[in-house]
């Protein structure tokens, strides 16, 4: 068990060597704190682990689960490039200092105006179809373009269906048994590929699923650059390293983790005869998901055929219990300690019965006017936030060395009406 919680003597949850109940006070309620060092102890910890192994080793942070631009300078300090899935999340790594040539971009379904824009943007193309292959090719000058390609190793894992990306089910990249052909015609069109990648889901816990991608990457690779004549820069194994959200489970041993991956791919590299190319991973949930919390404020306790502890939060500011039923240790903040001895239903504010961020969760007694952290909030929940029920975004703030720091406002209810038009005839 490893959920980084942080307890001073009197028994109070802290972040960034701040107290915080002091972040809700000086912030309100809900917000999102972000402790700085963990992501660097969490960046610094894969970093170390696989280079000790292989040296020719890349992370690429997947920004989709924080996107916030004081994180990625965070990541960026810390010398991580960057996995984009959308010209938005390029734009982004652009702006938070990332140089193009540290920024993959690897979409689905992409537009042509989209291939336009990162081409313009100098950033390297994973592409996921034929189709995208072809329209590429009448958009940029083939001629010795770099490019790379997602394939679905059909290995496939993830904490729930909508989070397994491999196997006959998914609409991620291309078909095994398709890749040398595709990259042939790649080249035949003048393209110079440089790059494989798969991505089989997220939220894993064991290491098996990854050792069986690891295996099925290189084993396309070989056939693909026997058959395609293709000299690899890099294989990029995707991401989906999990954390334990809830206290039973275990950590993922990232030492030995590394040494079976760079094992499989040292081993077949050179069966295969690829080279020395460079490995890449890219974990989101991995490097930011345990480093912030939800902080919320209980205001309602109804006894109802239920006991509903509810609070200043809802499934707009945090979706995965909701939408993937996924389990987020909660404490309160005052008596970390303090055993669980009744079981209660804690609900968010969303007008919505699936708005519940725990079911039958023995928590300690609480009362109203009490403050709650949702631990594990760092990936999916801040990206995933919407203003459903017309309810602003929290603000979010940064913990370090015993100081915080706003990093993104709290919404207000004007904010509700960023970009609305209403058209001159009906206007009042
Ligand atoms: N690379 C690619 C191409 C991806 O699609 C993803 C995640 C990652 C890397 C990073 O996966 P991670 O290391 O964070 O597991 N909203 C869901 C997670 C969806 C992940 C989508 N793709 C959740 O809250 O669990």
């Amino acid at each position: 068990m490893d959920l980084n919680l942080k307890i001073n003597g009197n028994g109070k949850l802290v972040i960034g060597n701040i107290d915080s109940s002091k972040i809700a006070e000086e912030y309100g309620t809900p917000v999102y704190i972000t402790d700085e060092k963990r992501i660097r102890e969490n960046y610094r910890r894969v970093f170390n682990a696989f280079t000790k192994y292989h040296e020719k080793f890349k992370i690429l942070y997947a920004c989709k689960a924080n996107p916030n631009l004081a994180v990625m300078r965070i990541l960026e300090e810390e010398g991580s490039s960057i996995d984009a899935v959308s010209p938005g999340e390029v734009y982004t790594s652009l702006k938070a200092g990332f140089s193009p040539d540290r920024i993959l971009f690897t979409g689905n379904n992409v537009k042509n105006d989209e291939l336009e824009f990162i081409n313009e943007k100098n950033v390297l193309i994973n592409l996921d179809s034929i189709s995208q292959l072809e329209r590429l090719s009448k958009i940029v000058d083939p001629e010795n373009y770099k490019i790379s390609f997602r394939v679905n190793p059909m290995v496939g894992a993830g904490h729930h269906a909508h989070c397994i990306t491999g196997g006959v089910m998914s609409k991620f990249g291309i078909k095994e048994e398709e890749a040398p052909e595709v990259y042939k015609k790649a080249v035949d069109l003048g393209f110079k590929p440089i790059g494989i990648h798969s991505h089989i889901g997220s939220g894993i816990l064991d290491p098996k699923p990854f050792k069986l991608a690891s295996n099925a990457l290189l084993d396309i690779a070989g056939n693909v650059a026997s058959k395609a004549d293709i000299d690899f820069e890099f294989l990029d194994f995707g991401g989906g390293l999990g954390i334990p959200y809830k206290p039973e489970e275990n950590i993922l041993e990232i030492d030995k983790f590394a040494k079976e991956i760079t094992d499989i791919f040292k081993t077949k590299t050179g069966e295969y005869g690829l080279g020395n190319p460079y490995l890449y991973i890219e974990p989101g949930r991995y490097l930011v998901g345990d480093a912030s919390v939800l902080l919320t404020r209980v205001n309602t306790i109804k006894n109802s055929y239920r006991k509903f502890i509810g609070v200043d939060a809802g499934f707009n500011t945090l979706l995965r219990p909701a939408m993937y039923d996924s389990y987020h240790h909660i404490v309160p903040v005052n008596n970390v300690f303090e055993k669980g001895n009744e079981k209660v239903d804690v609900a968010g504010n969303v007008c919505e019965s699936g708005d519940l961020f725990a079911r039958d969760r023995p928590l300690p007694k609480v009362k109203e006017g009490d403050l709650l952290a949702i631990l594990n909030a760092g990936a999916y929940s801040f990206s995933m936030a919407s203003q459903y029920n017309s309810r602003p975004i929290p603000a979010e703030v940064l913990v370090n060395k015993g100081k915080s720091e706003l990093i993104r406002e709290r919404e207000t209810f004007e904010d509700l009406f960023n970009k609305q038009i209403i058209p001159k005839r009906l206007e009042k």
